[in-house]
C-alpha cells in the first residue's frame, strides 16, 4: 500500500497513489490540479468516527470543493450535502445526492432558487432572517408543499479567524440574533406550509480553538432548551463547520478536541445533529502542481514566476493564506529567499512572499499544497486566462474531473458586434 496524499519515493519524488506527479503533469500539463481519494475517504472516515457517539449525519459543504466528481465521492460514502445556491443544488443532484440529504444554507437564496428546493422536496432550509421565512412561505403556499425550516443562530461569538471568513459576530451578514431567535421559532407554527425542525450556527472557518465551538453550541442547546420547554418541537442542531487545519505543517487536524467538545454537549442528547465540514474533508487530498517559467532577480529580490496564478488560487492574495511549496523533485540544494508569484498583472498576484525554498531551474515543477478546498472552486479566467486542468487520483488511475475550455472556446463565446 502506498502513503496517503501526496510523498515522496526513495528518489525524493513526490508520488500518489503510486504515481509520480511530473507524469501527471505531462500527461494533462501545467498548472493541474490533483486530488488524492485515498485522504478523502481517510479524512471522511475520521470525521466520522469523531462525531459516531451522537446521533448525527454530515452534510459536505459543496462550496469547499463543488466538482461534481468530488460530491459524489463523499455521496458514496454516505454524506449529505450543505449548499448555498442552487447552482450547488443541481451539481450535487448530478453527484447522486438526494435532495432529502440536502440543506439550503445562505443569506440571499432567491425566491426561483427557493421554488426549486421546495418543488424538490429538499430536506430543509436554515434561514437567515424573518424576511427570508416569509419569502419561503409565499412559494410553500403557492406550491402547496411544506417546507422545512431551521433558524441559524447568529451568536455574537469572534472565533479567531480571518476577518473574512468568521460569520458568527454580530456586525456580520449571517444569522439571527439570539434574541430574536424565540419570536420567530413561534412565529414558524403559525405557518401552514412551514415545518420547523430546529437551530443552527456556524461561526466561521479555519477555527483552531475549540472553545469557541463549545460556546456556540452550549448557547445553540440552551436556547433550544429552552424553546422545548416551552413547549416546541425542536427535532435536530445544525452544528455547521469550521474546523481548522494545519496548512503550514503537516499535521492532522485536532479531531479529538472535536470529539470531546461534541460528547461533552451532546451524549446521550435527544438532539439529531447535523454537521457541515467542508475544508477538512478535502484541502489536504488536493495540489496545485505549477511550472517556474522564469527566475528573476532584482537588486535584492529573487523572483520564481510560476504558471500558476491568483486566478488558480486566491488564498494568499484574499486572506494572506499561507500553502506550502516544494519542488517536486529537488528539495536539497542551496536555499533562497523568493517570492513566488503568477504571471498576472498585479502586485497582489502572489502564492507565497519572502519564501525559503530550493533554489529552482526554469521549467522545474513545483507542488503548492493543501489546495483540494476553496482553491480552484475559487477560479477566475482574469487575464484571459484558461482553466487549470483537474484529475482525481483513483484506485491507482487518474481521471480528468472536467473538460476545460482553450482560449478559443472562451472567445467563440463572446457575441460579437458589428460596429459601424
Ligand atoms: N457551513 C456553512 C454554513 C458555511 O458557510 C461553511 C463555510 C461551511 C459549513 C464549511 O466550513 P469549513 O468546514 O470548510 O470551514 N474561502 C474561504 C473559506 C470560506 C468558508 C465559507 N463557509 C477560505 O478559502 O478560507
Amino acid at each position: 500500500m502506498h502513503p496517503l496524499g501526496f510523498y515522496r519515493d526513495k528518489n525524493n519524488e513526490l508520488n500518489v497513489q503510486g504515481i509520480k506527479l511530473d507524469s501527471l503533469t505531462e500527461k494533462y500539463g501545467s498548472p493541474l490540479f490533483i486530488y488524492d481519494t485515498g485522504l478523502m475517504k481517510e479524512r471522511y472516515e475520521v470525521f466520522q468516527n469523531t462525531v459516531k457517539n451522537v446521533k448525527g449525519n454530515i452534510h459536505y459543504a459543496v462550496k469547499a470543493n463543488d466538482s461534481v466528481n468530488i460530491i459524489k465521492f463523499f455521496g458514496k460514502l454516505g454524506a449529505g450535502a450543505d449548499i448555498v445556491s442552487i447552482g450547488e443544488f443541481h451539481k450535487c443532484i448530478a453527484a447522486g445526492i438526494t435532495p432529502d440529504k440536502i440543506i439550503f444554507s445562505g443569506v440571499g437564496k432567491d425566491k426561483n432558487e427557493i421554488e426549486i428546493a421546495i418543488r424538490n422536496k429538499i430536506l430543509q432550509f436554515n434561514i437567515e432572517s424573518e424576511e427570508e421565512l416569509y419569502d419561503i412561505n409565499q412559494v410553500a403556499s403557492k406550491l402547496k408543499i411544506t417546507a422545512n425550516i431551521c433558524l441559524r443562530i447568529n451568536p455574537d461569538i469572534a472565533p479567531n479567524t480571518h476577518k473574512k471568513i468568521s460569520t458568527g459576530e454580530k456586525e456580520t451578514k449571517f444569522g439571527i440574533d439570539n434574541e430574536d431567535i424565540f419570536s420567530i421559532y413561534e412565529k414558524l407554527h403559525k405557518l401552514q406550509y412551514i415545518n420547523p425542525v430546529g437551530l443552527g450556527v456556524h461561526i466561521g472557518s479555519q477555527i483552531f480553538d475549540f472553545n469557541f465551538f463549545h460556546k456556540a453550541y452550549s448557547n445553540l442547546k440552551t436556547v433550544a432548551d429552552k424553546l422545548k420547554n416551552d413547549g416546541f418541537k425542536v427535532p435536530t442542531l445544525d452544528l455547521g463547520g469550521g474546523i481548522g487545519i494545519y496548512y503550514d505543517e503537516n499535521k492532522n487536524p485536532d479531531f479529538e478536541t472535536y470529539k470531546k467538545v461534541i460528547s461533552d454537549l451532546f451524549l446521550d442528547s435527544e438532539y439529531k445533529l447535523s454537521f457541515e465540514p467542508g475544508r477538512i474533508l478535502i484541502a489536504e487530498a488536493g495540489v496545485l502542481v505549477t511550472k517556474v517559467i522564469r527566475n528573476k532577480k532584482n537588486k535584492d529580490k529573487n523572483f520564481i514566476i510560476i504558471d500558476a496564478a491568483m486566478n488558480n488560487l486566491i488564498r494568499p492574495t484574499l486572506y494572506d493564506a499561507y500553502h506550502r511549496i516544494e519542488p517536486v523533485k529537488k528539495i536539497s540544494g542551496k536555499k533562497i529567499i523568493a517570492d513566488i508569484v503568477g504571471p498576472i498583472c498585479e502586485t497582489g498576484d502572489f502564492i507565497a512572499l519572502n519564501r525559503k525554498i530550493t533554489e529552482v531551474n526554469n521549467n522545474d515543477l513545483l507542488i503548492i499544497r493543501t489546495t483540494g478546498a476553496y482553491s480552484s472552486v475559487m477560479k477566475s479566467n482574469y487575464n484571459a486566462r484558461v482553466d487549470a486542468v483537474e484529475v482525481l487520483i483513483y484506485n491507482g488511475n487518474s481521471y480528468k474531473l472536467k473538460e476545460t475550455d482553450n482560449i478559443l472556446d472562451i472567445i467563440s463565446k463572446e457575441k460579437i458586434i458589428e460596429f459601424i
